[in-house]
């Protein structure tokens, strides 16, 4: 039964935050500058929808418009193979969710709040364009309750954290765009079953 209770209110009660070890992984991606030039124009072909205090994003359109989608996971999938390898036990494997992208104009306070993404075990961004680092995915800290914000991924490379992690996109008041594509993915790891 799908249970879904919102609530502002934090109740004090005896429940405690213990630290847990974590981790998050980055991926450099090869030939990231043919891969940019591509998605962006895939990117320009695109209606210009706005989502809250996005410029533009595909995120409300049908995977069946999102065209630079099959030409992204062919990108991308060599890279998952070994990063799911890589964090996998005994065996491993990979799938994504949902897909889109995301352009955060320059000088126009474009941002994205604090969330989570629900229904996967990872989210995932894609920095295609990533001029200024001040711009960079910030994660919240819920045991120190600050964020993060010295997270070390730059343009070119794929960042993967754990999907029950608040983030957001910091203010874009510079004067350049960020560009990214995010993506909820699992990762299924099987335990030995002796
Ligand atoms: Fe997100």
């Amino acid at each position: 039964m799908e249970c879904l209770h919102l609530d502002n209110m934090t109740k004090e009660s005896n429940i405690k935050l213990y630290p847990l070890k974590n981790f998050y992984i980055v991926t450099d991606i090869k030939k990231h500058k043919v891969i940019k030039k591509k998605l962006l124009e895939y990117f320009s072909l695109m209606p210009d929808n706005k989502h809250g205090k996005i410029s533009k994003t595909d995120w409300k359109l049908l995977d069946s418009q999102k065209k630079y989608k099959d030409y992204f996971l062919k990108k991308i999938r060599p890279y998952y193979d070994k990063l799911s390898k890589k964090i996998g036990f005994k065996k491993w494997g990979w799938k994504i969710h949902s897909i889109w992208f995301q352009i955060y104009n320059n000088k126009t306070n474009d941002t994205h709040g604090w969330h989570n993404h629900q229904g996967c075990n990872w989210s995932n961004v894609y920095f295609i364009h990533l001029p200024n680092n001040s711009l960079k995915t910030q994660l919240f800290d819920k045991v120190k309750n600050k964020p993060i914000k010295n997270i070390k991924v730059k343009e070119g490379q794929l960042l993967t954290f754990p999907a029950n992690m608040m983030h957001r996109s910091p203010v874009n008041n510079t004067n350049d765009k960020k560009i990214i594509i995010s993506f909820n993915s699992d990762i299924l790891i099987e335990t030995d079953k002796e």
